[in-house]
């Protein structure tokens, strides 16, 4: 096959000394078609790249952290997809693709501990401690909710005003419909002052510059490479043309970490353009997910008691077609249950993107938790969480007779 053979001839290629010189000569030597396919085998490579302490005789594989939460985008996204860590089974401390972002309750990073929790240090730079959750008594109209803690701080007590905000590692799949969805198209669904009266109002992140986010659990990043370079930058501690830092998350506060060497020349990015290029290649390669086709009583149920206000069936595409992933990317307020205290770029505390509802008949199949922070092991569960500017479709879904429930859920089960 033909996909095949180029992934082949890419992984033999792909000793990391010749990473560099291989993506020059890409463009240089190969037709467009071949390129591309070839491009994405590299992209998928740089992907699922354990990459290395630096200095190292790897060239170009090197520069991990000095702090990191991962070795490789795989580990958290394993396939391309939703990591399977589930709240209340899985332990957060070990379990890959549970993040822990940190910030005050404005989004700015910690003075010490800088934007999140990365429990693995190389060299002199200790890892910053590990994650525990235990589980409160319920409130009221909520189950029992989950505390976080970080156990053994490796650089002392962080600041009294610190919150943590847990997040699972999302799917991939077809995160380029996203990216082709127009901001006319998103901006055209935010009703941020409630004019229709159906208690959802909706806005866009807008996140400074004039662009609007809609990447991440709080719509935060841009686009996909902003995404990537977030991600080089915070999971694995290396530095990309947005991102230049070589030292990724590490804080004036963490000497040590500050100063261990790098794995590029000064003035050059760890991860180069043209590699981050072709990891682009491989993320946009990512098909969408294959979800039911939107006809039944579930699906007319999903519309009728306004989870479809949210969770948009279609999204108009640029160039044409419609992106079926049941998301409108506008930030909700989604109540106290969910709130974790910590704001992040446009978005408040217990403000979310309308997560996107495709391929969670898969997440489902591989047992990952739902919600932001895993903490939901059915549909049902994630819909008792919803609150806020989803009262009102909880409330309709709870007065649904237990035949109309199980026709909704099924339906969302096999999207
Ligand atoms: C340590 C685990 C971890 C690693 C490593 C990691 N990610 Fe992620 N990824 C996450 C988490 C958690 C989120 C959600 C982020 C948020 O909302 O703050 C995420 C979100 C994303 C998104 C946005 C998805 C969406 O639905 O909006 C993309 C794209 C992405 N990651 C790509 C990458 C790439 C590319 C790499 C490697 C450079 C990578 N990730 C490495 C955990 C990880
Ligand atoms: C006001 C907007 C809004 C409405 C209405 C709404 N949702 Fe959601 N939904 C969200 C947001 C925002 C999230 C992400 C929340 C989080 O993770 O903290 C979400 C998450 C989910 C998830 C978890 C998805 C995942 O990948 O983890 C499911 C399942 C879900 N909603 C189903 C429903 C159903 C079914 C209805 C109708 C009863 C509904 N939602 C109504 C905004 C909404």
């Amino acid at each position: 096959m033909r996909g095949d053979g180029a992934a082949c001839r890419a992984r033999r290629l792909l000793r990391p000394a010749l990473l560099s010189l291989l993506a020059a000569a890409l463009t240089a030597t190969v037709g467009a078609a071949a390129t591309d396919g070839l491009d994405v085998a590299i992209g998928k490579a740089v992907f699922d790249r354990m990459w290395v302490r630096a200095p190292s005789s790897t060239k170009h594989a090197d520069g991990l952290g000095p702090l990191f939460s991962a070795r490789s985008c795989a580990s958290c996204h394993a396939g391309g997809g939703r990591t399977t860590f589930r709240l209340g089974r899985d332990d957060p401390a070990t379990h890959p693709g549970l993040v822990v972002r940190l910030g005050d309750a404005a989004g700015a990073g910690d003075a010490v501990y800088g934007q999140e929790l990365q429990p693995d240090g190389l060299g002199d730079a200790a890892g910053e401690g590990r994650a525990a959750v235990r589980f409160a008594s319920a409130t009221p109209g909520f189950p029992p909710r989950p505390e976080w803690r970080v156990e053994g701080w490796g650089y002392g007590e962080p600041s009294a005003d610190l919150r943590l905000s847990p997040r699972v590692a999302p799917s991939l799949a077809g995160l380029r419909l996203l990216a082709r969805v127009p901001e006319a198209e998103i901006v055209s669904r935010e009703d941020p002052d409630d004019r229709d009266g159906d208690g959802v109002s909706g806005r866009a992140n807008r996140i400074g510059g004039g662009a609007i986010g809609r990447f991440g659990w709080k719509a935060a990043e841009p686009t996909l490479e902003a995404q990537a370079a977030l991600a080089f930058s915070l999971d694995l501690g290396l530095s990309t043309t947005l991102r230049p830092d070589g030292a990724g998350d590490c804080t004036e506060a963490q000497a040590a970490c500050r100063a261990a060497p790098h794995g590029a020349a000064p003035g050059e990015p760890e991860v180069a353009p043209a590699l981050m290029a072709s990891l682009m290649a491989f993320l946009e390669a990512r098909p969408a997910p294959l979800g039911a086709k939107a006809r039944g009583r579930g699906a007319a149920l999903f519309a009728s008691i306004g989870c479809a206000a949210c969770h948009a069936p279609a999204l108009k595409l640029e160039g044409g077609g419609v992106a079926a992933a049941y998301t409108d990317l506008l930030l909700h307020d989604m109540g106290r249950g969910l709130d974790d205290g910590m704001g992040e770029a446009g978005a408040l505390s217990a403000e979310w993107r309308t997560a996107p509802l495709w391929g969670l008949s898969r997440a489902l199949a591989q047992g990952s938790g739902l919600l932001h922070d895993g903490r939901a092991a059915t549909v049902s569960a994630a819909i008792t969480w919803h609150a806020g500017e989803a009262a009102g479709a909880r409330g309709r879904f709870d007065a649904l007779s237990a035949g109309e429930r199980k026709a909704l859920v099924d339906f969302v089960n096999g999207l």
